[in-house]
């Protein structure tokens, strides 16, 4: 069976790459990326590397031929990925590929305000209307992300949030990279849904503890609505759009879409998921 990541040279794609190839053959495996050059010391192992841009539909049939079962990583390209993402669905079915594994994200329904859910829901639809079977990764919030905000919150003594008291599961990119590659590597798996998340949903309020064990002081959470955080971040420097996007995220916590936890990771990896305090006190000199 030949097993094919795309976005390989991205840090989820290559993390999940280097798991497969603990127990799958080099000659097993095809790695698609825009930037084939970033995978030349796994090409010398023996893997074969193709170029592949959801953006140029050309690229894409080819590089998925002879490929059994696909990881299609979602780009990075938020509200502009649905068109290349369906492209990349058809391109699999038209290269004869017989499952597709996508990562996508916590409750992708209208009623989540979260930016990221329209891309995620139409390629979960495309995938279930193409003839493929399939395997949804729904991988909630990166853990390491929260980091740079609890340090700061750590040093400034507040922690703002327009998340109110809603939680949300961080997982590490690590965990969805084992979940991955298990599902790519096992059996069972197909036309199934997986949450894939961290150990315990947590509140701005558990950051603000996690702030206070590694500062000086006690830490604060300072509620805003979403229109303020937004603000507040692009006077922080954060571009336009990435506070919206985040804030987007808080409107969805708040509203109890990303706080589901799961046995995934534990399930299909046959290890407990690591938690946000362990990534935080590591990130730690
Ligand atoms: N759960 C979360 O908190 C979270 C956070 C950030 C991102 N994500 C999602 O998870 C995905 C993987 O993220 P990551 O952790 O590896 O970090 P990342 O730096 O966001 O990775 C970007 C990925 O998008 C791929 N990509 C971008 N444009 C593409 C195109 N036109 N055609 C094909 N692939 C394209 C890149 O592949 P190449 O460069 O190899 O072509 C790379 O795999 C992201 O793309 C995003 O959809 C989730």
């Amino acid at each position: 069976m030949t097993i094919a990541i795309t976005g390989a040279s991205g840090p989820l794609g290559r993390a999940t790459a280097e798991r497969v190839l603990e127990t799958v053959d080099p000659s097993e495996v095809v790695l698609t990326t825009r930037h084939p050059e970033a995978l030349a010391d796994l090409a010398t192992l023996g893997v074969t590397v193709r170029r592949a841009d959801f953006a140029d539909p050309r690229t894409l049939v080819d590089a998925f031929v002879g490929v059994d079962r696909l990881l299609l990583i979602s780009s990075d390209a938020v509200g502009s990925r649905l068109g290349q993402q369906r492209a990349a669905v058809a391109s699999a079915f038209e290269a004869g590929v017989r499952h597709v594994v996508y990562t996508s994200v916590p409750e992708p329904v209208p009623a989540n305000p979260a930016l990221v859910v329209a891309d995620h829901a139409g390629t979960e639809r495309a995938l279930r209307d193409s003839g493929l079977r399939w395997t949804m990764l729904r991988n909630n919030l990166y853990a390491h992300l929260q980091v740079p905000g609890i340090e700061h919150a750590a040093v400034s003594g507040q922690l703002v949030t327009n998340s109110g008291d809603g939680a949300t599961a961080y997982v590490t990119r690590e965990d969805c990279a084992a979940v991955a590659a298990a599902v790519l590597v096992g059996d069972g798996h197909e036309d199934q849904t997986y949450d894939v998340t961290g150990p315990a949903a947590l509140t701005a309020a558990d950051l603000a503890a996690l702030a206070s064990e590694i500062g000086a002081h006690d830490v604060e959470v300072v509620v805003v609505d979403d229109l303020a955080h937004q603000a507040g971040l692009q006077a922080a420097g954060v571009p336009a759009g990435v506070a919206e996007l985040l804030a987007s995220f808080g409107a969805a916590a708040r509203r109890g879409f990303l706080a589901t936890t799961s046995s995934t990771v534990a399930d299909l990896t046959g290890r407990a998921p690591t938690a946000l305090a362990d990534v935080v006190r590591s990130a730690r000199p």
